[in-house]
């Protein structure tokens, strides 16, 4: 049976590695997607590794993996914190739903604790650097048996 995995990224999260690094790390967004692949492919997983700016084209992708994926992995960034549109259509994807913040949001400003995607996610990884996507992937596997 076919694993597919959408790893989905949102706003600002293009300029990871540059981007307030001693938030967010010093590797680039293609530095996750190799890590992503690389583990994907001894998981058994197939996964495709996005980002966009736009909350519509998050939103369309999420509505799209309807169709083909088992599992959604995301980081919506800044819409974690703002987007009903994003929460409806993850209430919509029946798969696994994994969302990841490199940062520890909770520890930060008061807007970041509250997550709309939250409480439609199966789990929830924060302040685990890059490495939350791995831990992330990890977790897919097991749910996805
Ligand atoms: C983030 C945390 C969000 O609050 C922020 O807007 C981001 C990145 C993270 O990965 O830590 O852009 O999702």
């Amino acid at each position: 049976m076919a694993r597919d995995v959408l790893i989905l990224n949102g706003p600002n999260l293009n300029m990871l590695g540059t981007r307030q690094p001693e938030v967010y790390g010093a590797e680039t967004l293609d530095d996750v997607a190799r890590s992503c692949a690389g583990l994907a492919a001894e998981l058994g997983l197939t996964t495709e590794f996005r980002q966009t700016n736009h909350e519509g084209e998050l939103v369309t992708w999420v509505q799209e993996a309807r169709k083909g994926a088992e599992a959604i992995v995301i980081n919506p960034a800044a819409y974690t914190h703002t987007s009903v549109a994003l929460l409806d259509a993850l209430l919509a994807f029946e798969g696994v739903v994994i969302e990841v913040h490199i940062s520890n949001i909770h520890k930060r400003e008061a807007f970041r604790h509250h997550s709309y995607v939250s409480s439609r996610a199966d789990a929830v990884i924060a302040g685990c650097g890059t490495e939350g996507y791995l831990l992330a992937l990890r977790r897919v596997a097991t749910l996805l048996g």
